[in-house]
């Protein structure tokens, strides 16, 4: 498929920017009450763009809505019926979705604060600005709101950790790079691990790893004149164009009792104590790679000599994991693989690899090819920031809950989050580990009888060290599938809740 111009006017800017320079920002779970009077509103909205602007701007607002905010603002049924399955069915709606999404025990929907069955938001404003500004905006946009058919059901607040999660790690480090150009192609296998992502990957309407346009809802060109054209249907507009899906969920992390546990792992050492944390994330805690010793230069496509410093490597150089263990949340949640497993190189490798000969390894072909999986992360800390002293201490009663507001924007729920928390995070069989998921994020609760709760550390000399008994660290505490228009399709819809 052909590839046009990427439109930045006609897209939030969400997808383009991570608003690093504006450290404050909330995120208001709104319902809505009089579609009309919010249709007032919407049609006005000052959405924040992805053109670049000269100076940056001081605040931005991006919007998003689940499915039900859309059913509320009167979009057709066979419009809203175009979007994908797992957002018509919702972060929540199926009890095998949240098993598969590790939602159950203390993280299942039931116990959540927002987002479970029957407080699913209607709309999330994100709003983010300069230090000091963040308030009053945030309250003025609030009393807009509410004049204008829409309750706040919650603020999502965060807090400005200076680059740095709430375990203390920094954070923000790896992130896909988007082909804004079109300049890569996608055909036929690729042989190497590429940042370079196809655009249609992380926006809807433009082509996507497969060379095809992921499906998104199409309005015959009559009904909705205002609309970007549908690149790959004729007499079509289309809602989905410069338009993603976001999916937002309230991660609660509990810093001490992971520091405590690595701590009482390493009885006390303070240097083995720190080398166990990194190990179970997958990265030093100042960012750097735990195989930047032996980094080898990858195809990344024109990235800053910092970026290549952090993120010029494959896990090719480290098959049996003594430098980043395998099951290290980094090193799942982004192999770093190709269309074929390491070492295959040029096409009589390609076809030795095939046809199954010349295996040397197990764990071949057991991971998926990355680039069809990749996450553009946009979430934001909150809470309050521990000190490395305070982090060992017992938590106090009043002590202030702190964690992670994970977002992620991709064309494909499915196929991009939904497979990277399900199989690669969560799953208890992932590159030849057995009984143990993300060591930061699993939730511990048994998989058909069978415990999930060790982390295995390879060491050089071929003896594997596994860890038993790995606490829970991270609860869930809400969240929703949500889509985040562009601009001119969110006119469209604040239109269809005027009629
Ligand atoms: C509270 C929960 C989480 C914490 C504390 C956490 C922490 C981290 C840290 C410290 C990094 C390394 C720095 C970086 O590359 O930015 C990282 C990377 C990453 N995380 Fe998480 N994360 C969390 C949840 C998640 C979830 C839910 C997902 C996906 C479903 C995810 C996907 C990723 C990805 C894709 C990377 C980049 C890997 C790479 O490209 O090398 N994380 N995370």
């Amino acid at each position: 498929m052909a590839f046009t111009q990427a439109d930045y006017q006609d897209m939030q800017g969400l997808l383009r920017f991570g608003y690093g320079a504006l450290t404050e920002a909330c995120f208001l779970l709104l319902r809505i009450e009089d579609a009309a009077a919010a249709g007032l509103w919407l049609e006005g909205a000052p959405l924040a763009t992805a053109e670049v602007q000269i100076p940056p701007p001081a605040k931005a607002l991006q919007l998003a809505f689940t499915c039900e905010g859309l059913r509320k603002l009167r979009v057709a049924e066979e419009t809203v019926n175009g979007f994908s399955a797992e957002f018509l069915s919702g972060m929540v709606g199926d009890e095998n979705r949240s098993r598969r999404l590790g939602d159950i025990g203390e993280s299942a929907p039931q116990h959540w604060q927002w987002g479970g069955p029957g407080n699913v938001p209607d709309m999330v404003a994100m709003i983010y600005a300069r230090p000091g500004q963040l308030e009053a905006w945030k309250l003025s946009l609030e009393d807009g709101l509410k004049a204008s058919g829409f309750v706040l059901l919650q603020c999502l607040p965060t807090t400005d950790m200076g680059g740095v999660e709430p375990f203390g790690f920094v954070d923000g480090v790896s992130q896909p790079q988007l082909d804004w150009e079109g300049r890569r192609s996608t055909s036929g296998d690729k042989l190497t691990y590429e940042n370079l992502c196809a655009l249609g990957e992380f926006v809807l309407g433009y082509p996507n790893e497969y060379g095809k346009n992921t499906g998104r809802p199409l309005i015959s060109k009559q009904q909705a004149a205002d609309l970007p054209d549908a690149e790959d249907a004729a007499g079509h507009a289309d809602l989905g164009r410069n338009g993603t899906y976001m999916v937002l969920r309230q991660l609660e992390q509990d810093v001490r009792g992971f520091w405590r546990f690595a701590d009482a792992q390493t009885n006390s050492d303070e240097a083995a104590r720190l080398d166990l944390a990194e190990k179970m994330v997958g990265r030093r805690i100042t960012g750097d790679p735990l195989l930047h010793a032996r980094a080898q230069a990858i195809t990344v496509g024109g990235t800053s000599a910092d970026d290549a410093r952090l993120n010029d490597f494959t896990y090719d150089e480290d098959r049996d994991g003594t430098m980043s263990p395998m099951g290290a949340h980094v090193r799942r949640a982004n192999p770093r693989n190709s269309d074929f497993s390491a070492g295959t190189h040029g096409l009589w490798s390609k076809l030795v690899h095939m046809t199954g000969f010349g295996r040397t390894y197990t764990r071949e072909d057991i991971i998926a090819s990355t680039r069809f999986h990749r996450l553009l992360r946009r979430g934001r800390e909150y809470g309050s920031k521990l000190t490395a002293e305070q982090r060992l201490e017992q938590a106090p009663p009043d002590a202030v809950v702190t964690g992670l507001q994970f977002a992620c924007l991709n064309a494909n729920i499915a196929r991009q989050f939904e497979f990277v928390q399900n199989a690669w995070l969560m799953g208890s069989k992932f590159d030849g580990l057995n009984d143990e998921s993300d060591p930061l994020l699993g939730n511990r609760e048994q998989v058909a009888g069978c415990p999930v709760d060790k982390f295995s550390v390879p060491s050089a000399h071929g003896v594997r060290k596994q860890i038993q008994n790995v606490p829970r660290f991270i609860t869930v505490r809400g969240g929703a599938y949500f889509f985040l228009p562009g601009v001119r399709a969110l006119r469209y819809i604040a239109r269809a809740a005027r009629i």
